[in-house]
């Protein structure tokens, strides 16, 4: 009697089938993927209407996606992965034993998260304490602090590309009213290391939640909102570059940002200033908030 085939004879002829994959590592990926994949159809006993909805969803994510919308960068993000890809690919911060600013611990490097959709290279060069905001956009903040190595000395001529939204929600990309370098800015760090300049309050924004990733998320009863945070990434010669953000820690939604990109190390806190506060930089009238921040950059050659 010829013997019955079971799932478990479906699952290893799968993986038997990538055996030989003449690219040794995409054999292993398609394994792996094989393993969880068929263990997760078999926890949670998907039915066959389950796998017709499931090609729905894959179905319309790629409809919806185009050259502005990525709705599979999207469903990455909500369900943690990017951040996951992120944290491999950045382990743990090296340590140095700097001075130790802000609160910092001594010498830590600056932990990385996510770029996200609306980053665009080419944002213009600006000077020291000079603004990003083109438009009105929201209450002034001064964004300050010094970019160091991992040893604690200071990184003159590093880069720091920074894009962030306003009081709209919107990023200059997505904002058809916006000028092109809207709430962008390339700066440079002087020579003692440090970096200053004005721009608006960041706010709360909805990751893009008419389309798949959207439906999941309120069928799950989950929402759409990331705090506020301003983008940067920090390049110097000779050190790894950092793709991080910094959080207003008192936002809304810090403690359930819809793509699990906050890290305790990345919050901060914005000082509420008065007009005729000492420290007022050049360029800021009337009242103001202000956010210190200084960056930490493992050298190329150490190993994060
Ligand atoms: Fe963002």
């Amino acid at each position: 009697m010829t013997e019955r085939t079971t799932p478990d004879d479906i699952t290893a002829a799968v993986l038997a089938s990538f055996a030989r994959s003449p690219d040794e590592r995409l054999g292993t990926v398609m394994r792996s993927l094989t393993t969880h994949l068929h263990a997760f159809v078999k926890d949670v006993a998907l039915t066959e209407e389950e796998w017709h909805a499931a090609i729905r969803v894959l179905t319309a994510t790629g409809h919806i996606t185009s050259g502005k919308r990525q709705e599979w960068i999207l469903w990455s993000d909500a369900l943690g992965v990017s951040m996951l890809v992120d944290a491999l690919a950045n382990r743990a911060p090296a340590s140095g034993g700097g001075p130790g600013e802000d609160g910092w611990p001594a010498g830590a490097a600056t932990e990385s998260t996510v770029q996200g959709p609306f980053y665009v290279p080419g944002a213009p060069r600006r000077g020291y304490g000079e603004r990003i905001d083109e438009m009105p956009a929201g209450e002034q903040l001064w964004v300050h602090g010094t970019v160091r190595s991992l040893d604690g000395r200071p990184l003159p001529g590093a880069e720091l590309d920074v894009w962030q939204n306003g009081d709209n929600e919107l990023y200059a990309v997505q904002d058809p009213e916006a000028p092109e370098s809207h709430l962008r800015g390339r700066f440079t760090a002087r020579e003692d290391g440090s970096y200053g300049f004005i721009t608006v309050r960041p706010t709360p924004y909805p990751i893009p939640h008419d389309g798949p990733v959207g439906h999941m998320l309120s069928a799950t009863g989950r929402h759409p909102w990331r705090p506020a945070h301003i983008h940067v990434i920090v390049r110097a010669p000779g050190h790894q570059p950092v793709t991080t953000h910094v959080f207003d820690r008192d936002s809304k939604h810090i403690d359930s940002d819809a793509v699990f990109a906050v890290k305790p190390s990345l919050l901060r806190e914005l000082t509420a200033r008065s007009a005729d506060d000492p420290e007022r930089p050049p360029g800021i009238t009337g009242r103001w908030w202000s956010l210190a921040s200084d960056f930490v950059l493992v050298p190329a050659s150490q190993e994060g």
